[in-house]
């Protein structure tokens, strides 16, 4: 009898905790702007989006089924996040002025998880011209940041200008760090940087001086972001977990009315269509306001077709090399010497060769990749081990050599991780090596009964030329969500970056100059921001467009040993990795001609993506939308071209350029194709531009043209066309697709 209750209640319980848990979702509801009247008062714009929420009546157990608003939107969206039912979401949908609702998605942050360390950032030839970003505001979302940490001093830095409306929601901040808002729910925990993430890249893009920053003594050096007298603005919106749509838009949200310039935000999810994309709709809305979006491609790389962050008014940023390794050396028992890279450097590792171990030689997949567990039954004792890179954190594969009492571990690229290495702070002696080198260690230990190897630790090496080159973990194009936009947009440093760090990675108490090194597009992303930042100081009037074009058409496309940027097979990067080249800041100071695109220009181009109005007012906000008129991609005035063309088709597209050099300045064309099968012709009508005014505009066509003759037995054909002037190089690269 009793034991019959008991099933009964916990029948009960679980049905209950079930629609607890399982019905209640967070909603982004769009509602249309033009059905909402003028709203003077903030609340009486909540007031309004409280309509749409439906009511329960009953009392008891379905209390926990009331709608509640989790965000309410002022800025970036006609709308509101609440946790909804579809329920409640099906009543919203009969409510004159509702839009469109859909479930949040989570985005990540766009790091690899493992922290590195390294050295100084170059300093860069216009830092005085542009006042080192002086008055400009950076608003970066992301995990927070940390106040008091020496990168954030304000020294140099004036107030904010009077614009500025933003608050912190925490002690510390001044000149340097004007703003620090939460809007995540419930992190536990004190410290407002929990992760370490945000420190580093709000520090990487504004960061002030800081001498003799270093860890374990490497990289000494001073760490200075890109615009060192720009404010910095914060918006938490990521845990250490992940990183809710609801609060990225509500971060946008809070980031437009405060009064940011730029925006930076190294994190995203996987492509969708822009309508269903949070960034992205945000994103606009703050470009609409001349505010400038820089975000992070995402590190899905190398494979194609694994950006995020996709939409044509968002500055796409890939990740590439910097000229600097910390080397650890792996010293084979043949004393063939092999180098790879670490960030922990023990002073008393043992010179002598110890046994090599591959735990993956049996078959044994886990084992090779050091999987925890998986080392459990083989005697890896005193010896050096060898793991396989990927499935699983580095940094974890380094704990579960050590747990097995491993002496050593070398970290043995795969294939599609080519070359790409990290200086990763261990938690052992160990030595991250590219993928031909550890093809050299395992063909060694195959002719070998007793292999046998140990490291030696070499320290920072500056001056590595083939700097810059794409990292494997770079996400690729073509974008899925726009294949008629040449995506990534360009490439910056993103490869064991040195920048703040909440806490020492050293234990060290004594300090609070903490830095740490870390990999990912999430750092190449503020980089560019910075440098917009700077672009801004030194030329207000641009808008966040011109901006992006100064900067992709100044791309470099060589590496510091003048050869083509390379990707990480080492082999020339093709224009899917690399977008537009590597930013050369003070070239994109003076770019000659930008190409302009005004906010409502992406009407039509939204409009030709085949949306329906609904879709692209979703996006747009401000408009009534008829798609009456469309453009294809390829016609809008960006500065790159991505097309489709079939046998003995040819496209005609049309650019104009804004003269921002001298005003007495004549350019001709140049084609380059770099990598065009024969039978591809550009066609240029008029291969000369003859301005007599700064801010002229002038207009020009380029027919793309393939012959119908020719067999063509690749997927793709790049190439670029360039305006040169006596002084400027204008370059806009192309790719098509043979179909
Ligand atoms: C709260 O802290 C615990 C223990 O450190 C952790 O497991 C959990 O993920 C944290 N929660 C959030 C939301 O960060
Ligand atoms: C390998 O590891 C995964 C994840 O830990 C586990 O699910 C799987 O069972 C393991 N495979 C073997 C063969 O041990
Ligand atoms: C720092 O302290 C933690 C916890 O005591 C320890 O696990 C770790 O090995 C230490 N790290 C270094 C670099 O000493
Ligand atoms: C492009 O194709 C059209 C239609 O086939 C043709 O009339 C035109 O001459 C072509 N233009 C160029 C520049 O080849
Ligand atoms: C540009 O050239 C025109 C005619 O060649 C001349 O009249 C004008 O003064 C020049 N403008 C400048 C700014 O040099
Ligand atoms: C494609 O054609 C070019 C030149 O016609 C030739 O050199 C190349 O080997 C061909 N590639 C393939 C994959 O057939």
């Amino acid at each position: 009898m009793a034991s019959s209750m008991m099933i009964l209640v916990l029948v009960q319980l679980i049905t209950l905790s079930t629609l607890i848990s399982a019905d209640l979702e967070t909603y982004i509801v769009h509602l249309d702007s033009i059905k909402g009247q003028q709203f003077f008062q903030k609340q009486d714009r909540e007031n309004w989006y409280q309509s749409f929420l439906p009511r329960t009546a009953t009392a008891g157990p379905a209390d926990v089924q009331e709608p509640t608003m989790v965000f309410a939107y002022h800025n970036v969206l006609s709308g509101f996040a609440a946790k909804l039912s579809s329920e409640h979401v099906k009543a919203m949908k009969n409510k004159d002025g509702f839009l469109y609702a859909r479930p949040q998605r989570m985005y990540m942050k766009h790091t690899t998880h493992t922290p590195n360390f390294l050295g100084l950032y170059q300093t860069l030839g216009f830092w005085g011209g542009s006042n080192y970003g002086k008055g400009v505001i950076i608003g970066v979302l992301d995990t927070g940041t940390t106040p008091g940490h020496p990168s954030f001093d304000d020294y140099g830095v004036p107030p904010p200008p009077a614009k500025w409306k933003g608050k912190c929601e925490v002690e510390g901040c001044n000149n340097k760090l004007i703003g620090l808002r939460d809007l995540t729910t419930g992190e536990n925990g004190t410290r407002f940087d929990q992760d370490g993430h945000g420190t580093h890249t709000s520090s990487t893009a504004a960061g002030n001086f800081v001498k003799d920053a270093n860890v374990f003594g490497n990289a000494k050096g001073t760490a200075v972001g890109m615009a060192p007298l720009a404010h910095v603005a914060m918006y938490k919106v990521c845990t250490v977990l992940d990183c809710p749509e609801s609060a990225i838009i509500a971060g946008l949200d809070a980031a437009v009315e405060d009064g940011v310039d730029v925006l930076s935000l190294s994190l995203g999810g996987g492509s969708q269509p822009f309508y269903q994309d949070g960034i992205a709709i945000g994103a606009l809305r703050a470009i609409q306001k001349g505010i400038f979006v820089a975000c992070s491609a995402a590190n899905a790389g190398p494979a194609k077709s694994t950006l995020s962050n996709e939409a044509p008014w968002i500055l796409t940023v890939g990740a590439s090399t910097i000229d600097r390794k910390i080397v650890a050396t792996v010293s084979l028992g043949n004393k063939e010497l092999l180098d790879g890279e670490s960030l922990f450097q023990p002073k008393d590792f043992p010179q002598t060769y110890l046994p090599l171990v591959y735990p993956g030689l049996n078959g044994d997949q886990n084992a090779s990749l050091c999987m925890a567990g998986s080392l459990d039954h083989i005697d890896v004792k005193g010896k050096v081990v060898v793991c396989d890179r990927g499935v699983i954190a580095r940094l974890d594969k380094g704990q579960t050599v050590k747990n097995a009492g491993g002496a050593a571990m070398i970290l043995v690229n795969q294939v599609e991780d080519g070359d790409t290495t990290l200086a990763d702070a261990h938690v052992l002696p160990a030595s991250h090596v590219g993928y031909k080198q550890g093809v050299a260690i395992k063909a060694y230990m195959s002719l070998f009964a007793y292999p046998t190897a140990t490291l030696l630790f070499r320290g920072t090496v500056i001056g590595v030329d083939s700097a810059p080159a794409v990292s494997s973990f770079s996400s690729r194009g073509p974008s899925l969500a726009s294949p008629g936009i040449l995506k990534p947009d360009i490439i910056g440093p993103g490869v064991s970056v040195l920048a703040a760090w909440p806490v020492s990675v050293e234990n060290n108490t004594q300090t609070s100059s903490t830095f740490n090194m870390m990999s990912g597009t999430s750092m190449s992303c503020p980089h560019l921001a910075g440098i917009a930042a700077l672009l801004k100081a030194a030329h207000p009037s641009w808008s966040p467009a011109a901006i992006k074009s100064a900067m992709m058409t100044t791309a470099n496309q060589v590496s510091l040993n003048g050869n083509p940027i390379e990707d990480e097979r080492e082999v020339r990067a093709d224009i899917f990795a690399i977008g537009s080249g590597h930013v050369n800041p003070t070239k994109a100071n003076e770019p000659g001609l930008v190409f302009d695109i005004e906010p409502d220009d992406y009407i039509p181009y939204l409009c030709g993506l085949g949306y329906t109005s609904l879709e692209v007012r979703i996006i747009v906000q401000t408009k009534e939308v008829s798609c009456s008129e469309t453009i294809p991609e390829g016609q809008l005035n960006y500065p790159s071209y991505a097309m489709t063309l079939a046998k003995g088709e040819n496209k005609t597209y049309s650019r104009t350029v804004t003269n921002v050099g001298e005003a007495n300045s004549t350019y001709t064309i140049s084609v380059k194709n770099v990598a065009v099968p024969v039978g591809i012709v550009v066609v240029v009508p008029n291969p000369t531009l003859k301005f007599t005014q700064k801010y002229q505009k002038l207009t020009y066509d380029l027919t793309f043209r393939r012959n119908s003759n020719e067999e063509v037995n690749v997927t793709y054909g790049q190439g670029a066309v360039a305006w040169g002037s006596s002084k400027y190089l204008v370059r806009t690269p192309f790719v098509i697709k043979f179909v």
